[in-house]
């Protein structure tokens, strides 16, 4: 039985530290799983890191469910929470709760959700209906992008003071957790110790319940941002390219593919085939 939503509370009762990681495709989400990662978060990051695009904005519904349903046919131990794109879950609560629906068909345990207080009462829906819900304050890729570009959040009194009425406001709308991203770490210290869910941070600092990163970030896969807080733990593309290069090469050698790469007839068989067609 894979891990639950109470399961990942009751870790922050019993102080262990909670390890997520982004995952898009079967692949790489077996492996996550395999590893003992406590939760795989199919993140709308994966607009730009599997699609190309320049920040989250465009992801669809359709892609995201097409994401959860790779992962979900990987994980076996993990918890499995999905993104809500941008523009699903804004416009009306009827329809936030339709999306929210879909990618729990589509195989996700919950959902996560961008927005601090005014996504309070929306958050409270989703989860009257059952489905449970991971909140995401501090910044939000899908609408700090628009304002104010990357940057840190909490650095000042008064919006450390809102992100924690924010933390507070999310508690008791009923999220079982909350992702803090890019938020000071004397603030998100506080966050941590003021409400009783897991925090789980993204260049939030160490005071968290748990960290989150963006797995080609991890494995050095994606280039394009190379963010302050994320630690690479290798340089995949590197390897990629260079076994790459050394396929290439063989090609053009005729090195590959060699005798164990390719199949045979049966005995006898080429001498028949030869005689059949004259040659
Ligand atoms: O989309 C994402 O990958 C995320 C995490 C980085 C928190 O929201």
């Amino acid at each position: 039985m894979h891990k639950s939503v109470k399961d990942i509370i009751n870790m922050k009762k019993e102080k262990k530290k909670i390890s997520v990681i982004t995952s898009y495709d079967y692949s790489l989400a077996a492996l996550c799983d395999k590893a003992g990662i406590d939760v795989l978060l199919v993140g709308d990051s994966a607009g730009m890191v599997m699609l190309g695009y320049e920040n989250t904005i465009t992801v669809t519904m359709e892609q995201m469910c097409l994401f959860t349903e790779a992962v979900s046919r990987a994980r076996k131990n993990s918890l499995l929470v999905s993104d809500l794109p941008f523009m699903s879950y804004q416009v009306s609560i009827e329809e936030a709760i339709r999306n929210s629906g879909r990618l729990i068909k589509a195989g996700a345990d919950a959902v996560k959700l961008e927005g601090g207080s005014i996504m309070a009462e929306t958050i409270s829906a989703i989860v009257d209906v059952g489905i449970p819900v991971m909140g995401h304050i501090g910044f939000q890729p899908q609408t700090t992008t628009l304002s104010e570009g990357y940057k840190v959040q909490g650095k000042t009194k008064d919006t450390a003071l809102k992100l924690i009425e924010d933390a507070k406001e999310l508690e008791e709308a009923g999220v079982f957790s909350i992702a803090l991203e890019m938020v000071s770490h004397e603030v998100t210290e506080i966050i941590s110790e003021t409400v009783s869910i897991p925090i789980i941070g993204i260049g939030s600092g160490v005071d968290c319940d748990g960290q989150v990163l963006v797995v080609q970030d991890l494995l050095g896969m994606y280039n394009k941002i190379k963010p302050k807080f994320a630690k690479r733990y290798m340089n995949l593309s590197e390897d990629i390219v260079k076994s790459l290069e050394e396929y290439k090469n063989d090609v053009e050698l005729g090195t590959f593919p060699a005798d164990e790469n390719w199949f045979s007839m049966e005995e006898g068989e080429l001498e028949k085939l030869r005689e059949h067609i004259g040659s």
